[in-house]
């Protein structure tokens, strides 16, 4: 089967692609840097020629409102135009768990409008909610600093690493499209600013996080259960303590 990872290339889409091949998928990798872009649609008619399956696991390069809308409206738009034109099957999309209820962030505002989007659209799709990434615990104290120190609340999430999060959405790339919605998580839960704290610990970073309760994430309010998935998620196997000893905790898109 033919399936066309659309930012291929990045932390989740690169995992994809080779798992996709080593179970005897023609995966195709698609970034900027393979010479489609989705936001210009170059390159599209090409790559999508074949395709059964497409799959968005791509990502703005800047996460400032009305950019970040942009791009997940403009590329969403073009692909979902280039896929009903290629006759593509099955559309997935990775979002993530709670996207609906945190519309204060114009991160996930544009989220929302990727996937309402798909939704709206003739393809056929699923798409696939996850959890925050152990690889982006350092990013979520970078996005979260107040002066020099980190402010997170100390609400409960369910994070699992990039590779769990891949295998999930290869599994369900060759499954019949839902056309709805599939969360995904990892095997515990934790508080957000422990973790965090846990986190920036092992790479010896030294910024203090402080349990903010009023503290946003991304720009949106959090409450107990805001990141936490239902009781019908799939779950990883990767517990964070056996991530931290694997090489992707020290990776660079992880640092
Ligand atoms: N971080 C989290 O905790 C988390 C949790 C749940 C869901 N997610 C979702 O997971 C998805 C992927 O995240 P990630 O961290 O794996 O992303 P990433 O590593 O930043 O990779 C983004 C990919 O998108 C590609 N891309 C950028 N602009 C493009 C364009 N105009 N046309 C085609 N491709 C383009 C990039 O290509 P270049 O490298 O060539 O620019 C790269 O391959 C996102 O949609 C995000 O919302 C993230």
């Amino acid at each position: 089967m033919k399936v066309v990872v659309i930012g291929g290339t990045g932390l989740v889409g690169s995992k994809l692609v080779n798992k996709l091949r080593e179970h005897g998928h023609e995966a195709v990798a698609a970034a900027p840097n393979t010479g489609v872009n989705t936001l210009t649609g170059e390159g599209l008619a090409e790559v999508l020629k074949g395709a059964s399956v497409v799959v968005d696991v791509s990502n703005s390069p800047s996460w400032e409102d009305s950019a970040v809308l942009k791009f997940f409206e403009t590329s969403t738009r073009n692909l979902l135009s280039y896929e009903a034109t290629a006759g593509v099957k099955h559309h997935v999309a990775l979002s993530v768990v709670g996207t609906d209820r945190l519309s204060e962030s114009g991160y996930f505002r544009a989220k929302i409008a990727q996937e309402k989007l798909i939704k709206e659209s003739s393809i056929p799709y699923t798409i696939v909610q996850a959890t925050q990434f152990f690889e982006f615990l350092k990013g979520l104290a970078d996005i979260s600093m107040v002066g020099d120190k980190v402010h997170l609340p100390p609400v409960l999430f369910q994070p699992m690493s990039a590779d769990d999060v891949a295998t999930a959405v290869g599994r369900i790339a060759v499954e019949p499209p839902i056309n709805g919605t599939v969360e995904i998580g990892g095997p515990e839960q934790f508080r957000v600013d422990e973790l965090v704290r846990q986190r920036l610990t092992a790479l010896k970073d030294p910024r203090e996080v402080s349990a903010d309760p009023n503290a946003r994430y991304s720009g949106a309010r959090l409450s107990e259960k805001t990141l936490v998935p239902g009781s019908n998620a799939r779950l990883g196997e990767t517990r964070f303590e056996t991530w931290l000893t694997q090489p992707a905790a020290h990776a660079q898109k992880a640092a």
